[in-house]
């Protein structure tokens, strides 16, 4: 039986990725199964200002699924700004990134920095509620470092901030995506307060997710790098954890169509000579469990070409139809 997560499809989440989550790697996992998708982070000072990169990161507007876009930043009032803009470009609902580990976010002031100023974290959060009827969320970790494990505190702050659900990635700060996730920590947020939690790190097959349910209690589930290279994965989760069923193994054909399709879908996106580059790192995410795939991702990296990189694709792809995949 399905669990309720608010008035969301499903409580699966394909996490906010940097460089990944854009408009072809959502439309493609959307396409493979009934999931919720976040956008990329969107930095607040650079759509205040009207960037036009951001502002195509945050533009959901044409999609026709529902998408969670994540605002980053440190500024309660710039949070108040972005949150009416990123409304008007056809955010499903908001989250904010108080868990992003990465230096020039951190060295701002924002992202995972946060978890060390709850007061600032605090006024941020409620400051967002207030500009926006959409539902507000923030995403944390486990705490700063191992000496400073606060992620318990910092959920009861979210949640009598005026969060609508929080998501917690059971690493520090110092782990980066080191180590493993404890989920354990998970557990105790959940117990702690009465929102809905997401847990998030380390589901890499469906049991993985049916296990953090069973020993977090948590209401949802999110992930990241489990989907590099398999859009079906967050689609299988959904249906085994809500409706029981196992998921089939995906062949070498369908791995090239997918592949295809958010070539052609980022082309559309960024051009042709932007889409071949950044494909270089999805073909070695699809072609990781293949034989072979040494050479072939040798070969991929030195071209620059729409057709050739196509033909590629198409030739290794058909060349594995025999053998074996998990
Ligand atoms: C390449 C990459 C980019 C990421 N970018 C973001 C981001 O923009 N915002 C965010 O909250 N988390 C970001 N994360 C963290 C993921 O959302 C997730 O919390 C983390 O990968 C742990 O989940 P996983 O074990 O399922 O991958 C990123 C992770 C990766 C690998």
């Amino acid at each position: 039986m399905q669990k309720k997560f608010l008035d969301f499809d499903t409580n699966v989440f394909l996490a906010p990725m940097a460089g990944i989550t854009d408009y072809p790697m959502r439309k493609l996992v959307a396409s493979k199964g009934t999931v919720n998708l976040y956008s990329e982070m969107v930095a607040i000072n650079a759509i205040n200002r009207k960037n036009p990169k951001t502002y195509k990161i945050a533009d959901v507007r044409n999609e026709p699924y529902p998408v969670v876009v994540q605002l980053v930043g440190n500024d309660p009032d710039l949070f108040s700004e972005a949150a009416k803009l990123v409304a008007d470009l056809g955010a499903y609902s908001l989250d904010i990134n108080m868990g992003c580990p990465v230096k020039k976010i951190v060295g701002n002031n924002s992202g995972s920095a946060l978890m060390k100023d709850l007061s600032l974290a605090s006024k941020i959060i409620e400051k967002t509620v207030k500009a926006t009827p959409l539902k507000v969320s923030v995403k944390f970790r486990k705490g700063w470092d191992n000496n400073s494990i606060n992620a318990v505190e910092f959920a009861k702050m979210c949640e009598e901030s005026g969060a609508s659900y929080v998501t917690v990635h059971g690493r520090t700060r110092a782990q980066g995506y080191s180590g493993t996730a404890d989920w354990d920590i998970i557990r105790q947020v959940k117990e702690a307060i009465k929102i809905p939690v997401i847990g998030n790190g380390d589901i890499t097959t469906v049991y993985d997710a049916k296990k953090m349910i069973e020993q977090t209690n948590v209401d949802g589930v999110m992930v990241g790098r489990g989907a590099l290279g398999n859009p079906w994965f967050l689609g299988q989760i959904h249906n085994y954890i809500n409706n029981n069923q196992t998921p089939t193994p995906i062949s070498p054909t369908e791995l090239k169509e997918a592949l295809i399709q958010q070539l052609n879908d980022m082309v559309s996106f960024y051009g042709d000579k932007m889409a071949v580059s950044i494909s270089r790192k999805y073909v070695c995410w699809y072609s990781k469990n293949l034989r072979d795939a040494k050479r072939f991702r040798e070969t991929y990296t030195k071209i620059y070409d729409y057709d050739l990189a196509i033909k590629a694709i198409e030739d290794y792809f058909t060349k594995q139809e025999e053998g074996i995949f998990l």
